[in-house]
């Protein structure tokens, strides 16, 4: 169980520590729920990346799994760009000091002023619509590529699958080829081409298979348009162990592997980029909760904390699975199992179908691990509910990277 845990995490006496410092300790300094990530595992996740990928490739943070400033600054130092996909997540990453050589914008559906911002940031535009490479040049872009849908199942939950055929990202291979035509015609630069099969990937044989269609396509573009690609963008999507029975790739053998089938199937030499999200922070983060009402209904033995779906939705979107600890008392035997409930008016706020605790009273903290990607950043107010606080920890050293909410917070959109 502590595997699915950050790197720097720990049970000594009975009680979890990440970053030095105890879950308690954490809990009673800035509240709960509060996220808490370890700034040694996303170094650690960062370098793997850098050091799997060959040396000029860039690698750029999927903004998306959690915008955070401090967060970014910390993949920045690792030579980390991102990719964004709205102004707000371009506004965090050049908070952070983010150039615009390692950003990569993209979006199936930007406004004109989103694609003047990137192109105003210097940003690599992913061309998205069969009107876009007009509408890009009117605002701006000059260096572009071209976002290819391969027609690629992946293997994960239908709402995270992105280059299937009917997929609303990107363009067929017939219309990829047009806008590459359409761009270079308005002096765009096409520099390169895009697919990203999906998120949440437990295996490599989708994006093996996008590779060698993307090969293809790069093929038909060379012998049609005497077009080649200079850039290379295989996306992002490697999943992460949730549950201890899960074991995805490791960063170095899924990126060894996309990277060694992309030099087996094209032959010209191209600057790769990587967007992985989920895998560097995913596994970083961990959720701390303060445990309530303990009952019995039916069967049933719930266990309430004080957070849930407004903090972390993925287990209502996505049927999402999670493991937790009681970190304040690891050790302890089981009690038996425990259906861990969210604070919010509605019966299908359940972060945990069953998890086996030693018997959870008031007061106890609830360690949820494997959550610092798309739990905080997808989170809500429903029910007025203000969102967490995040804090990064390294070596007994905690600090705030995001505020807790205030319900002054919530009422200051609100007009009379
Ligand atoms: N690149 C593009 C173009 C993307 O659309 C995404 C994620 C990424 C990179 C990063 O993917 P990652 O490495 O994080 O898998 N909310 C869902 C995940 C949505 C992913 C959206 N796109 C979840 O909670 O599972």
């Amino acid at each position: 169980m502590l595997e699915l845990f950050p790197e720097t995490a720990l049970v000594e006496d009975r009680v979890l520590s990440v970053g030095g410092l105890t879950a308690a300790a954490l809990a009673d300094r800035f509240g709960t729920p509060l996220v808490v990530f370890c700034e040694r595992t996303i170094r650690t996740r960062a370098q793997a990346y850098r050091a799997a990928a060959p040396e000029d490739a860039l690698v750029v943070y999927g903004t998306k799994a959690f915008p955070n400033v401090a967060l970014m600054r910390l993949l920045a130092e690792e030579g980390v760009g991102a990719d964004v996909s709205t102004l707000g997540e371009l506004a965090f990453a050049q908070a952070a000091g983010i150039p615009g050589e390692r950003l990569v914008f993209h979006g199936n559906n930007k406004s004109d002023e989103e694609l003047r911002a990137a192109a105003h940031a210097g940003a690599l535009v992913a061309l998205d619509a069969p009107d876009e490479p007009q509408r890009a040049h009117a605002a701006g872009v000059r260096r572009a590529m071209v976002r290819l849908t391969p027609g690629v199942d992946a293997a994960t939950h239908s709402a995270i699958r992105t280059a299937h055929v009917e997929s609303k990202f990107g363009l067929s291979p017939d219309d990829a080829i047009a806008a590459i035509r359409d761009a270079e015609e308005l002096g765009i630069d096409v520099a390169g081409v895009h697919v990203h099969v999906g998120s949440q990937l437990t295996r490599a044989d989708e994006s093996l298979l996008s590779v060698d269609l993307l090969a293809a396509f790069c093929k038909r573009a060379r012998a049609e348009l005497s077009w080649t690609p200079e850039l290379v963008d295989l996306g992002g999507g490697l999943g992460i162990p949730y549950e201890p029975d899960e074991s995805p790739p490791e960063i170095d053998e899924y990126v060894h592997a996309l990277v060694d089938r992309f030099h087996g199937a094209w032959e010209e030499p191209a600057r790769l980029i990587l967007e992985p999200g989920r895998s560097l922070v995913g596994p970083a983060g961990v959720t701390l909760y303060r445990i309530g009402a303990v009952k019995r209904s039916g069967g049933v033995v719930y266990a309430a904390i004080d957070g849930g779906m407004s903090d972390n939705p993925r287990p209502q979107f996505y049927g999402a699975r999670y493991t937790a600890l009681l970190a304040n008392r690891a050790t302890e035997p089981t009690a038996g199992a425990y259906r861990i409930a969210g604070k919010h008016c509605e019966s299908g706020d359940v972060l945990i179908d069953r998890v086996e605790l030693p018997q959870p009273h008031r007061g106890d903290l609830l360690a949820v691990p494997a959550t610092g990607a798309y739990t905080l950043g997808m989170g809500s107010n429903y029910n007025g509910v203000p969102r967490p606080a995040a804090v990064l920890v390294a070596d007994g050293n905690a600090r705030i990277t995001r505020r807790r909410e205030t319900v002054d917070d919530l009422l200051r959109v609100e007009t009379e």
